[in-house]
């Protein structure tokens, strides 16, 4: 049976009439960038967060270096990060002018790991850091008990690209820092028809910032008060946005139900393994205490993992690997000068991970057919 990574068009299919609605309406507006329909998704989007503010943007990279950039992150300043993840949460911080140090992540939920953050505060490239920006990978929040160096007067950024709805210890992401940056590309939990982000924020005068930044730095037409970028959000994103935002809950909630059932799936079929290393089964992707997890994606340790994902393939079965490459030795950071062993762990990672199918509407005969093919290959 062929399995989908993603079906968009089984969420098309359930809200196309509500969709080409609300698109109707943009169109009778003529209301394109920013306008109405933005400050209506806006809106809801803050509640739905549970932050003062949240402001549209044109993509979740554009959403990072805005919420940098507004929180005064700027030249002669470094900002510690994760070297497990897309590309944009390392890129945002040279865009901002300032430099990116990394710490390595937590092989069990493969979000930076605190402890490592505090070892590069204490090292010799401490100095000069003015923020973190943790990542909340695959839909988990990255565990922010020791604060990542609130306590000694860091900002903290949220790269919460890929968890719409999550949550620790109560807090929704996106709540936990001081700004937070979210993508609605549309493979994300809550997606555009396009490409879309999102800044949310607690403070009013970062928010200032974000709407002049996305704007030009314009405050009042033509007049320029900064240099800042054309990062707005459009109305037909907004507009779908806004349909989808309805939908987020029950989403997850299925998401949750899924990543449930894929892991009885696993202990049933005898293939899940204990420890941190695979050898003969899958190391399952857990949800840690405190937290909520929404599975943007839900991620396994497998052993021979690229000839799993091709023997995957040759069935139809999609799968991905999120991140194949970590960002220290991606070619275009060399400058950073990090080399192969300085991140052990993130480097472990992207040899072993593997993102099964996963999205609100995959049926529960797709996911046995997932488990089935993995034990056959496994056997
Ligand atoms: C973790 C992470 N950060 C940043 C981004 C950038 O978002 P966008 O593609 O909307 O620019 C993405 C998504 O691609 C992401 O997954």
């Amino acid at each position: 049976m062929p399995v989908p990574m993603l079906d968009l068009k089984r969420q098309y299919q359930a809200l196309h009439k509500e969709l080409v609605k609300a698109l109707g309406q943009v169109l009778e507006t003529q209301q394109f960038v920013l306008g109405e329909h933005v400050a209506a998704f806006e809106r809801a989007a803050g509640q739905h967060l549970g932050v003062r503010h949240a402001l549209g943007c044109s993509s979740g990279t554009d959403a990072l270096w805005l919420a940098l950039a507004a929180s005064g992150i700027g030249s002669g300043m470094s900002v510690i990060t994760t070297p497990f993840s897309f590309f944009a949460s390392v890129s945002c911080i040279l865009r901002a002018g300032a430099t990116p140090v990394l710490a390595d992540i937590d092989p069990a939920t493969f979000n930076l790991s605190p402890a490592a953050v505090e070892t590069v505060l204490n090292g010799p490239r401490g100095k000069g850091v003015r923020a973190v920006l943790p990542v909340h990978l695959y839909g988990h929040c990255a565990d922010f008990s020791p604060g990542f160096g609130r306590a000694r007067g860091l900002a903290v950024i949220e790269d919460a690209a890929q968890a719409w709805g999550a949550e620790w210890q109560g807090v929704k992401a996106g709540g936990q820092g001081d700004a937070a940056a979210f993508s609605f590309y549309p493979t994300k939990n809550l997606s555009a028809a396009g490409d879309a982000g999102l800044v949310a924020t607690n403070s009013d005068e970062t928010a200032e910032r974000v709407k002049l930044l996305r704007q030009h730095g314009m405050r009042r037409r033509y007049h320029h008060d900064e240099v800042g970028w054309n990062a707005r959000m459009d109305g037909f994103q907004a507009a779908v946005l806004s349909v989808k935002l309805k939908y987020i809950d029950g989403w997850n909630e299925a998401r949750r139900a899924l990543a449930a059932r894929y892991h009885q799936l696993f202990i049933k079929a005898g293939l899940a393994e204990s420890g941190a290393c695979p050898a003969h089964g899958v190391v399952l992707p857990r949800e840690m205490p405190g937290a909520r997890h929404v599975w943007h994606q839900y991620v396994i340790r497998a052993p021979r993992r690229d000839a799993l994902r091709e023997f995957l393939a040759a069935r139809s079965i999609g799968s991905e690997i999120y991140y194949p490459i970590p960002l220290h030795l991606q070619s275009a950071l060399k400058s950073l000068g990090y080399a192969e062993g300085d991140f052990p762990e993130a480097e472990r990672a992207a040899r072993e991970v593997l993102a099964l199918p996963i999205f609100p509407e995959l049926r529960q005969d797709e996911q046995a057919a997932v488990v089935a093919a993995i034990a056959e290959f496994l056997s």
